[in-house]
């Protein structure tokens, strides 16, 4: 995930202390951070407007790259070249999605030291999706089945939201209708419900509060908190994500929009968190 933020060191800051994300590297109004033995989960960049910079996809080498820019090209995507200078992986290029969403599509990341282990679980393990808000949605399923290779994995109200994955976890990436076209939120994999709340005692140290959650979703099964990060989208920290796979009884399927179906512990979704969004920013 790469964001735009007004101020590079309050956001790495925010990252280090709310989340334990560690570090990696900075350079040139970069910082490079990492929850694992990842170079990077995390890119900030700091410049005048905060917002979604790009969101980062893994292939497998060289030759998958061209196939999936191939691939992607004639689902309605636009190739915007070459990734230059990124510490940390072996290459990649930028594709942008019939929303205005830049994909960085990149292979051979660098293993690093991971941190020191965290018994709280606040860290989480891994980056886990995205959340998209686009104003016309169709065009964009075609782009993540036809031209990224993703699966279906549920969808809710017809065309108003849907959830894609493209590996055993229920999705990487949703999208959502909305009446423009933003990064909703990015979700973060932690070990457990508990480690949410340790998270958001974490956030409320620093007087700031969630803006929803804890709950549990209906669409990927998964536990939720959601908060307010430094390039104004909202972060998500998630357990429990429902998985596809062989021993998967998970069935894809249309939810009824209603808030029973958004959060299956009840509670109305609340305003602050619908209306929330990152603007799509590149330098
Ligand atoms: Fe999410």
């Amino acid at each position: 995930m790469a964001l735009r933020v007004r101020n590079l060191d309050e956001a790495v800051a925010f990252f280090s202390d709310v989340l334990l994300l560690q570090e990696t590297l900075r350079e040139q109004g970069r910082s490079y951070l990492t929850c694992n033995d990842r170079h990077h989960e995390l890119i900030l960049i700091e410049g005048p407007k905060e917002g979604c910079d790009h969101i980062g996809l893994e292939v497998e080498g060289p030759e998958a790259l061209q196939e999936t820019l191939a691939a992607a090209e004639s689902a309605g995507g636009r190739r915007l070249g070459p990734v230059a200078g990124e510490p940390g992986i072996a290459g990649g290029e930028f594709v942008e999605g019939p929303g205005g969403h830049v994909f960085k599509l990149f292979y051979g990341m660098e293993s690093v030291a991971p941190p020191p282990d965290d018994p709280t679980g606040v860290r989480p393990s891994r980056f886990e999706h995205v959340s998209l808000k686009l104003v016309n949605p169709g065009p964009m399923e075609r782009f993540l089945s036809e031209g990224l290779g993703f699966q279906f994995s549920d969808r809710m109200g017809g065309k108003m939201a849907s959830w894609w994955h493209c590996d055993p976890d229920h999705h990487g990436i949703a999208i959502q209708r909305a009446p423009g076209n933003q990064l909703h939120h990015h979700a973060w994999t932690q070990s457990d419900l508990n480690a949410q709340g340790m998270t958001a005692d974490r956030l409320a140290a620093r007087g700031q509060t969630l803006h929803w959650g804890p709950g549990r979703h209906g669409p990927g099964n998964n536990h939720f908190i959601y908060f307010k990060g430094p390039s104004g989208a909202l972060i998500e920290c998630c357990s429990d994500i429902a998985q596809f796979g062989p021993e998967s009884t998970y069935e894809p399927r249309d939810w009824t929009f209603r808030p029973s179906s958004v959060s299956l512990w009840g509670g109305v979704t609340p305003p602050r968190f619908i209306l929330a969004g990152a603007p799509l920013v590149r330098g």
